[in-house]
């Protein structure tokens, strides 16, 4: 019987970004795969993902989909995405169970009309504890993956260590540059700040912010493995934080190189990125940046949940134009106030500013992320310091100015400023002022020359460990090894 794996990402654009990155992988590696999404999510990618074309297309690999159990087809924006969760968790679950029922239900190795065979394991979204518990009551066994940053997943593990310790709660009105000792390894440069969001809005353990993200962490340790999307050079110490309390924890990333690596050839001829996109990418963006001068542009983009008041999005805007540079900006429709229907279009630009931005600006709703930042052009990237926005600037060696927004953002941005020494940290700042002084730092001289150097080093150091040998490319073989075992 052949290995077939179950991939079941949590329904977001940057979850399903690398999670459908590891599938592609791994059937590359001789695994039959299944994707699992929901009905919503899905019928996104068959409109803007040329991934989902291309899979769809390759034996072996087969997608499938559950309802999410909301009940319109509206946009599951950044406003909803609490909802989409309870929703999942509440509703998907119980569908969930009956999918794998169906599936384990068949005696026959194959039984339907396109070959689609018995799962042999799963490989779960790790905030979603509800599919793991489901697949182990069923016997298949499971891996837990997590898409955020892994230093951000250590901090979580040390929370019961942190109030011990005395440092969480914070007090009210507390100094928030105030040192945090109780997370092993960070003990000189993390912050009160710098902890992810939950830390700083919970009063106590009881906080449902925060005990959702210490449970969802807590769960990894009941899964066979944990699956990470970084690599040794990068995270080698947070690694072996992590590895103490789940053992085997492979360390594959980044994955979109991995990915590139494997399949390059295929990709030199296609014309779309390789990615899972929900949304449809504004490609006439590289023609704008085919006319920039190298190493001229700042591009701009917060990922796929983050929000901003119109005020925000005003100061950036005359931060970035004060600059002087080129910039190139996401501003997606649901960016400002995370209303769709809303938007930048509401707002009143003044007559200067507008035309600056027409002058050395170019604004789009969604850009295919992963070739901007590869183009020669780019020289900074601002960046709300989401997971998969770090690996991709990593990669690409582009320096980084980081305004977090939520979740592990915060702590990635200090990981970013203070560790791997690649970029600037914007955090809990604001004006546009700010946004003027950072984007010249990391543009013009010395220092922009220093971030540079580092994050030309970290990109090669990314690029060795998905070569044969390298540390990633070894943890996805023993990863396949495993997975392969679970069809014997
Ligand atoms: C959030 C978290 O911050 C992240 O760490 C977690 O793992 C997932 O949820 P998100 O806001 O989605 O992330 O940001 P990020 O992880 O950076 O993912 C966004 C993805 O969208 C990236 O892969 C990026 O390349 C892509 N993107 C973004 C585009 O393709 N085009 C765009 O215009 C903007």
């Amino acid at each position: 019987m052949a290995a077939h794996v179950l991939v079941f990402p949590f329904p977001a654009q940057g979850h399903l970004n690398s999670m459908l990155k590891l599938a592609e992988l791994l059937s590359l590696s001789g695994l039959q795969i299944t994707f699992l999404t929901t009905e919503y999510h899905h019928s996104r990618l068959c409109l803007h993902s040329q991934t989902h074309a291309r899979l769809s297309q390759r034996p072996g690999f087969w997608f499938r989909s559950i309802s999410d159990g909301l009940p319109d087809q509206k946009l599951r924006s950044a406003a909803r995405l609490l909802e989409l969760y309870e929703s999942l968790t509440y509703n998907s679950s119980s569908l969930f169970r009956d999918f794998l029922i169906s599936n384990q239900r068949q005696e026959t190795q194959q039984y339907s009309e396109d070959g689609w065979s018995r799962i042999t394991c799963m490989v779960v979204d790790g905030i979603m504890p509800f599919a793991m518990d489901v697949a182990t009551d069923l016997g298949v066994p499971t891996i837990a993956f997590r898409t955020s940053s892994p230093c951000s997943i250590w901090s979580y593990f040390c929370l019961p260590s942190l109030v011990q310790a005395g440092e969480f709660p914070f007090p009210e009105e507390g100094d928030l540059d105030e040192r945090i000792h109780a997370v092993p390894g960070m003990e000189s440069f993390l912050r009160r700040r710098d902890l992810p969001s939950f830390f700083r809005k919970a009063r106590d353990m009881n906080d449902p912010g925060l005990r959702f993200v210490y449970e969802v962490t807590a769960s990894t340790t009941r899964a066979k493995a944990f699956i990470l999307n970084t690599f040794e050079a990068m995270d080698g110490t947070v690694l072996s934080h992590i590895r103490t309390v789940c053992p085997t924890t492979y360390a594959i990333g980044p994955l979109h190189t991995m990915l590139r690596r494997s399949v390059s050839s295929l990709l030199s001829n296609t014309t779309s990125s390789n990615s899972a996109n929900l949304r449809e990418e504004d490609r006439s963006c590289l023609t704008w940046l085919d006319k920039q001068p190298k190493g001229s542009v700042v591009y701009v983009s917060f990922g796929s949940f983050a929000v901003m008041t119109d005020e925000d999005l005003m100061e950036f805007w005359h931060g970035l134009v004060n600059s002087g540079q080129r910039f190139l900006w996401v501003i997606r429709p649901d960016l400002v106030n995370g209303v769709e229907e809303e938007g930048s279009q509401s707002l009143s630009v003044p007559p200067e500013v507008a035309e600056a931005t027409r002058e050395r600006g170019c604004l789009v709703a969604w850009a295919p992320q992963e070739e901007v930042l590869a183009h020669p052009s780019l020289g900074c990237f601002l960046t709300h310091s989401g997971w998969n926005s770090t690996l991709e600037s990593v990669v690409a060696g582009v320096p980084m100015i980081c305004w977090p927004f939520f979740v592990d953002q915060q702590i990635t941005s200090r990981f970013v400023s203070q560790v791997w020494k690649i970029g600037l940290d914007m955090k809990d700042m604001n004006g546009r002022e700010v946004v003027e002084r950072m984007v010249r730092e990391a543009m013009e001289g010395e220092r922009a020359q220093e971030l540079k150097k580092s994050a030309t080093a970290m990109a090669e150091k990314a690029r060795e460990s998905v070569e044969e040998g390298g540390s990633s490319y070894m943890d996805l073989q023993s990863l396949v090894h495993y997975l392969k075992s679970t069809a014997s």
